[in-house]
């Protein structure tokens, strides 16, 4: 299994994951607007791990010069439990450190017991803050 950087062949594919791992998603989520708006900022950080053409998990990175965060990780239901998951969040850690970013956030749904377990097998820790969501509804281009 390769961890490399989505490549516009992969879309159908990861569209496909995220419908079954992140149902009914709209918005900023949407699968497609998504991966167009990550494609268009070309900053390499987008993230699929693929055996021999077949897409078995996805993340996306950012970094704005401030902090890196990590965004949509999503591994197969018949892959998980391999190391799999682990392996791209050391990936998109990897490659944070590369471009000198010193501090990596993350959110999970509060509800989300298995992924919390999840961040925290990997040495991550929650941190009392408020997260706040701008409530204007914005138009996209
Ligand atoms: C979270 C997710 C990416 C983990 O992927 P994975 O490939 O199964 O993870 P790993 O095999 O690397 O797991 C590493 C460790 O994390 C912990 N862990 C993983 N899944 C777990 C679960 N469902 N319940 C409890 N602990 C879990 C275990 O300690 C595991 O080690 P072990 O298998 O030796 O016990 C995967 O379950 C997934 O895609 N979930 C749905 C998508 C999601 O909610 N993503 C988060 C949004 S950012």
């Amino acid at each position: 299994m390769e961890i490399r950087t989505y490549r516009s062949e992969d879309r159908d594919q990861l569209v496909a994951l995220w419908d079954t791992v992140f149902p009914n998603s709209t918005g900023h989520n949407e699968p497609n607007g998504a991966i167009e708006r990550k494609v268009l900022a070309a900053d390499s950080l987008f993230f699929v791990a693929a055996d021999a053409g077949t897409i078995a998990g996805a993340v996306i990175a950012g970094y704005d010069g401030h902090r890196g965060w990590l965004y949509s990780l999503a591994v197969t239901p018949g892959n998980r439990r391999q190391g799999l998951g682990t392996r791209l969040v050391r990936h998109v850690e990897a490659s944070l450190e590369r471009l000198g970013c010193p501090k990596l956030n993350l959110q999970v749904r509060a509800e989300n017991a298995e992924v919390v377990a999840f961040y925290e097998s990997l040495g991550f820790a929650t941190s009392a803050v408020l997260s706040f969501l701008e409530q204007r509804v914005r138009v996209l281009p």
